[in-house]
């Protein structure tokens, strides 16, 4: 059995868990698939098999990578009964060299595929609360179009829904890539650590009203709005990041720095554009890539701007528009 499913990208995020083992997350997020950014995995469950092959590509995967995705067959096979072993080969149509959070795709993909091969008869909410057991934003993959992940405080009411399909709005996506470094800390264990910043409390505050009008942007189809928030709400999680003091390698760092020093040009450079009159607004992830949200009739110019402006630097440009939700193929 074979699905796609996209990876999304947040406009309000998940950052910080009340239940790091069910990934129950502090607060709602909303998210758009992102079309350039698909994986299809398929799973065979064969009882000849010893135990789980897991591909990345035409590669055998790491050892971590391949013990998560068993972590998650387990759970597929306890709903259906079953001891059988897996064949998993997954494909990105993204190059993992890029940096490009797999995550939320690759789990999307697995509990769709996973379930179709086990013949589970499982509704979209179901697959979304099993997705989120995988990896936290895999549940917002589930879904098409413009989601919302229903933060919850247990397993049965932690997951994610379609806020409006993915022809609702035409804006797109240009995602910069300026970096593929591995990440200092990883976004599971940066999670951990976002309530020890001193500015949790001024988030978490914030953060219903910020739902709301990013909720209603997009349902009204209201750019600045949208851009004005989806900014605020970037650098409101960066500041949590930057803050949240952890020791690394037996040795104590102040906080947790996913930027490039490109990433800052770029956020410093979309102002200018903006001074100068196009309508761009940036997010960012755990990561130094800098996601450039445009109207799709502004696609070009941006992608024009970005280009003269990047001077022989080694970045990967990839667009995207709305997604829709997991899907067997
Ligand atoms: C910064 O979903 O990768 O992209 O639940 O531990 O697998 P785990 O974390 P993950 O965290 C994503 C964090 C983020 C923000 C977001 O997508 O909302």
């Amino acid at each position: 059995m074979k699905a796609n499913a996209y990876a999304n990208l947040a406009f309000v995020k998940y950052w910080g868990k009340r239940d790091p083992r069910l990934n129950i997350p502090l607060n709602n997020s909303i998210s758009m698939n992102l079309s350039a950014a698909r994986t299809t995995t398929s799973v065979i469950f064969d009882s000849a098999l010893n135990q789980d092959e897991v591909y990345l590509g035409d590669r055998p995967a790491d050892a971590k990578f391949a013990a998560r995705v068993s972590a998650h067959l387990d759970r597929l096979r306890s709903l259906a009964g079953t001891q059988d072993r897996a064949r998993v080969e997954t494909r990105n149509s993204f190059p993992a060299s890029t940096g490009f959070a797999s995550s939320a795709s690759g789990f999307a993909a697995l509990t769709r595929a996973g379930a179709g091969a086990l013949g589970l008869d499982l509704d979209e909410r179901a697959l979304s609360r099993l997705a989120r057991q995988g990896s936290g934003s895999a549940c917002r993959s589930i879904p098409g179009g413009f989601v919302e992940w229903y933060a919850g405080s247990a397993d049965d009411d932690s997951y994610a829904e379609m806020l409006a399909p993915a022809d609702h709005w035409d804006i797109v996506a240009v995602s910069v890539i300026v970096a593929a470094e591995a990440k200092p800390v990883s976004s599971s264990d940066g999670h951990l650590l976002a309530l020890d910043s001193p500015f949790w409390d001024a988030r978490a505050a914030q953060v219903a009203a910020r739902l709301d009008t990013v909720r209603r942007a997009i349902l009204e189809r209201d750019f600045d709005t949208f851009g004005r928030e989806i900014e605020m709400e970037a650098l409101s999680m960066h500041t949590i990041m930057m803050t949240s003091a952890h020791v690394i390698e037996d040795r104590w760092q102040s906080g947790v720095y996913y930027w490039h020093p490109d990433t800052l040009d770029l956020l410093v450079t979309v102002q200018a554009w903006r001074r100068e009159g196009m309508d761009v607004y940036f997010t960012l992830d755990a990561g130094p890539t800098v996601h450039l949200m445009c109207p799709g009739d502004q696609a070009d110019r941006v992608r024009r701007a970005v280009r003269k402006h990047q001077q022989g630097r080694d970045w990967t440009v990839m667009t995207s528009h709305a997604a829709d939700g997991a899907a067997l193929i």
